[in-house]
């Protein structure tokens, strides 16, 4: 019996199935998609608040380039040497402000970081749009988080420096998105290629996605991949789980909807189960709760894949975490490699 406690994380992933950890796909995406940096330009320096505002073609160059960051480390020149970025986290946070940070020192740079609103002015009453004027002095990047969702445009509003919104209330969580489809994509490289030949993939998304904001964000980069989705599935026992205009905009934008919550009855048809449990309230959260929890017993397809943006509570079982169907370690781990792409192609020190 192997102690795996003594071995380093990669050794312990050789001994692994690759299915379980995802470690070896980037290769395989590398190879799917033709290089081209130009749709990349059109980021340089913008700030990054909504998954609207990527294409089909920007999200696949952006895992290219994650996935080189991810197989070859040794690439990294430390190409933000010098740089500062300002890591303002307003909101809790585990993977988004760390996975940030880490994607930053790889590539070199310096960093500031707030992770008590109390500690800065505001808890004097200052404005958002007065501390975003100064930190154009003392950064070259902000990535807030804060439960208000206007908080993000009051901030931008005197920035002259790039801002990426790592989560902003109940409304978007475009980075976690991009996290979400990296790992989708390693896991069936076909998605990226148009026209899309294989088996169309049946995505079951757990929870309420008007008010989950990774949701949200997750279901306008799915968009982008409409010709490859058999459909959405949405289990949720909420009878209008959509917000105002959303599911119009989802379907306008090519997704085909169905919402049921029939949990059980839908699980052993899905290809790939979005599981999450945080709903936004305003300016709190409640969690969902168990009726639809996943669990080593559950009926899941053979080869389904889990998601999770995580942190997850009672709804996803730790005895999942060494079967097949766990993606969402690779999911969170992807993260850091995704977010290098997006720093090194906003601030265009990805060539
Ligand atoms: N996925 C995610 O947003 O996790 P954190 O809240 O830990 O950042």
């Amino acid at each position: 019996m192997v102690n795996k406690g003594r071995l380093s994380f990669e050794d312990q992933l050789k001994d692994a199935p690759l299915d379980l950890r995802g470690f070896d796909r980037p290769r395989a995406l590398i190879e799917a998609i033709e290089e081209d940096l130009t749709p990349l330009l059109d980021l340089v320096r913008r700030p990054v608040i909504s998954a609207r505002q990527f294409t089909a073609e920007q999200i696949l160059q952006l895992a290219r380039l994650s996935a080189r960051f991810e197989t070859q480390p040794q690439l990294t020149t430390r190409p933000l040497t010098g740089k500062i970025l300002i890591s303002a986290f307003y909101e809790p946070s585990t993977r988004t402000r760390l996975s940030f940070e880490s994607a930053w020192h790889r590539l070199g740079g310096d960093i500031m970081s707030i992770t008590d609103s109390a500690s800065t002015g505001i808890a004097k009453g200052e404005g958002l749009k007065d501390i975003g004027e100064m930190l154009n002095s003392y950064g070259d990047l902000v990535v807030l988080r804060d439960s208000n969702e206007n908080s993000v445009y009051q901030m931008a509003e005197s920035l002259r420096i790039p801002i990426i919104s790592g989560g902003n209330g109940c409304d978007e969580h475009p980075t976690q998105a991009l996290a979400d489809i990296y790992a989708l994509l390693k896991w069936r490289p076909a998605i990226c290629r148009k026209p899309y030949s294989d088996t169309p993939v049946r995505f079951g998304v757990v929870g309420v996605p008007g008010r989950m904001r990774t949701v949200r964000s997750l279901l306008l980069l799915l968009a982008n991949f409409a010709s490859a989705l058999d459909e959405i599935v949405v289990i949720s026992d909420e009878d209008e789980p959509f917000a105002d205009e959303q599911l119009e905009e989802l379907t306008e934008k090519g997704l085909r909807i169905r919402i049921t919550d029939r949990f059980e009855d839908e699980l052993p048809l899905l290809d790939v189960v979005y599981q999450n449990a945080i709903l936004w309230t305003g300016s709190d959260y409640q969690e969902l709760g168990v009726r639809f929890r996943l669990d080593s017993n559950s009926p899941l397809k053979p080869g389904a894949i889990i998601l999770h943006p995580l942190a997850r509570g009672p709804e996803l079982s730790s005895d999942l975490d060494d079967t097949v169907h766990n993606w969402y370690f690779a999911q969170a781990r992807g993260a850091v490699f995704i977010r290098m792409a997006l720093l090194a192609t906003i601030l265009k020190v990805f060539v």
